[in-house]
């Protein structure tokens, strides 16, 4: 197994303004999240809105420094950037990784010729001529399931389904090892994009590459992750094997998304419909992120964050991931009382 990247407690803050007199606010988008990411796999990465998933994707893809933490990519510490590391071996390090927008519309250039798209980075990066560049961005769309001659087209040409190869093809360009997608296929119908994640699929096959799959379509995720991290207001609450978290999820909010995917969410345990609003990334719980919301909340939620730790094969931060194990998640209606009346086990 080759390790091609390896993120340790990244964390981001976001300075807000809130007037000229008053000090800026402080909003933590990730709140330090950690995970390896092994050659030839994908981590997806789900949550809803505003949880800090792209602001994960834009450390991981160097757009964006972490306000603390490690990330290292291809063996290299990317956190180092700038300081002590030379010029050729920074741009090598921005070669390793790669991105692949959510909208194929905005994210190509509409001026310019697919041709030039494909040759752009080559061009800057790589010592080939005129000939080579071409050859090589020809063999790439054919790679991407398009016709070699549509390298003389423009971007309005093509349908999002053929966009979005497009970007894909535009991001294999420099053979990276890592390609960050945030919701690839999101702005795509859905009968394409099946196409789409099967041809990403594929390219992994083929190129070994590692994928940060971000998504909070869990129907898309269970198709192409291999692992899954749940976040939840800039934490990780739990992360580990797709197969272990969708087969019997740990974290009530887990459970809850699943359970409100339809198809998804496995048969035997209860639907968990969350109460409450998000609360504002300003203003964090101060125990449990998910304490507000949650519906089998104890004073112990209310008073300490739980850490993550092993249940099962896979980091859950609950404290009573291990009741959740054994008896499943209570019906909500019998809540309240569900661990101060221990089933006997
Ligand atoms: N540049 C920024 N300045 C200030 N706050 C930001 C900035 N970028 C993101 N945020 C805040 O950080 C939090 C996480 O945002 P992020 O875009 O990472 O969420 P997300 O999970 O990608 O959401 P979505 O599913 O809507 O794309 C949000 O509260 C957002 O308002
Ligand atoms: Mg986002």
């Amino acid at each position: 197994m080759t390790i091609v990247a390896q993120a340790k407690d990244l964390k981001r803050v976001y300075a807000i303004r809130r007037g000229l007199f008053k000090p800026p606010a402080q909003l933590q988008a990730v709140g330090g999240v950690s995970f390896t990411l092994e050659a030839g796999k994908t981590l997806a990465v789900v949550g809803e809105s505003g949880c800090g998933k792209s602001t994960l994707a834009r450390m991981v893809s160097l757009i964006e420094k972490p306000t603390s933490g490690s990330f290292e990519l291809d063996g290299m510490e990317t956190a180092r950037h700038g300081a002590g590391m030379s010029a050729s071996q920074s741009a090598q390090m921005r070669r390793t990784v790669q991105l692949v927008f959510q909208n194929p519309y905005s994210s190509l250039n509409p001026r310019k010729k697919i041709s030039d798209i494909l040759e752009g980075p080559l061009q800057i990066n790589m010592p080939f001529g005129k000939a080579e560049r071409q050859q090589r961005a020809r063999d790439m769309l054919a790679q991407v399931g398009l016709r070699p001659e549509y390298a003389n087209r423009y971007p309005h040409m093509f349908s999002g389904g053929q966009r979005q190869r497009i970007a894909i093809a535009r991001a294999l360009m420099l053979s990276p090892k890592l390609v960050v997608a945030d919701e690839p296929v999101s702005a795509l119908d859905v009968s394409i994009q099946a196409q789409v994640l099967n041809l990403l699929a594929d390219l992994q096959a083929q190129l070994g590459l590692a994928y940060l799959f971000i998504s909070h379509d869990l129907a898309v995720v269970r198709h192409i992750a291999h692992d899954v991290l749940v976040m939840y207001l800039g934490h990780a609450v739990e992360q580990g094997p797709k197969t272990k978290i969708f087969a019997q999820p740990l974290h009530p909010y887990t459970q809850a998304l699943l359970a409100s995917t339809p198809g998804v969410g496995s048969r035997t345990t209860n639907r968990i419909v969350l109460k409450g609003e998000l609360p504002s990334p300003l203003n964090p719980p101060t125990g449990c992120v998910f304490s507000t919301r949650c519906p089998y909340v104890q004073q112990r939620c209310i008073d300490e964050r739980p850490q993550q730790r092993l249940v099962d094969e896979r980091l859950v931060a609950c404290h009573y991931a291990d009741q959740f194990l054994v008896q499943g998640f209570p019906s909500v209606a019998s809540a309240d009382n569900v661990f101060l009346a221990p089933a006997a086990v």
